[in-house]
């Protein structure tokens, strides 16, 4: 049996073997019926600087308006779609190739879909960008300082970290590449999580996908 990654597995370019089925109900139907415009919340930033806090936040703001929505979180996903990878730079480009492909999938599905996971490369979020339209990617940058993160240490992986318990954590071992133009850049460190929720909803109501009154 093949398995990704033995050569007989990939496919050769100049034998395609697949190819896209049409599907029968056009490009938006799904969201249509919804009545709602599907996009991605994608947050990022460093570990402990908030980005579950603030997703649960936004989903709970989002559906008690009516919408529907799913959560995607970094965490939760590794203990199934993406069990079989650590935190080598290269599974964490295929933990967020995989993530950004479901969140697309669910962007077909006429969801508001939130992303919550540290995608720490510049690269591997821009092409999660590229995989849906231009209006429906909405990059939100997390951010609490370093030393913040590790004072709040949630889980106590910072401690772990600095120790040389936990190989390629990010921020000790492993880099993390800010956002130079993110939609939104929510500073943790200053603002409490109703507030930075509200932030998003303002954005969202700005661009006439969330109503303005609830
Ligand atoms: S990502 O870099 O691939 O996007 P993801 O968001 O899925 O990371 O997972 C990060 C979570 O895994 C952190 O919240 C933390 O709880 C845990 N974790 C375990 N090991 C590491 C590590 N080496 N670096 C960062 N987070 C880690």
């Amino acid at each position: 049996m093949s398995r990704p990654g033995d050569s007989s597995f990939r496919r050769p370019l100049d034998a395609p073997t697949i190819r896209r089925t049409v599907a029968a109900l056009g490009q938006g139907a799904r969201a249509e019926r919804k009545g709602q415009a599907p996009l991605i919340l994608w947050m990022t930033g460093l570990s402990g600087s908030g980005k579950s806090t603030i997703a649960g936040r936004v989903e709970e703001a989002l559906w008690q308006r009516g919408h529907h929505t799913m959560l995607l979180d970094g965490d939760n996903l590794r203990f199934g779609l993406n069990k079989d990878l650590g935190f080598t730079a290269a599974d964490r480009i295929e933990n967020v190739r995989r993530t950004a492909e479901v969140a697309k999938l669910m962007v077909e599905a006429g969801l508001m879909v939130i992303c919550s996971l540290i995608s720490p490369f510049r690269r591997e979020r821009m092409l999660a960008r590229e995989l849906v339209g231009p209006d429906e990617f909405i990059e939100i940058f997390v951010d609490a300082p370093l030393d913040e993160c590790m004072r709040r240490d949630p889980k106590g992986l910072y401690a772990r970290a600095v120790a040389g318990q936990i190989p390629d954590f990010t921020g000790i071992s492993s880099p993390y590449e800010p956002p130079e133009a993110p939609e939104l850049h929510l500073r943790t460190d200053a603002h409490d999580v109703d507030a930075l929720a509200a932030q998003v909803l303002a954005e969202l109501q700005r661009r006439g996908v969330v109503a303005r009154t609830a």
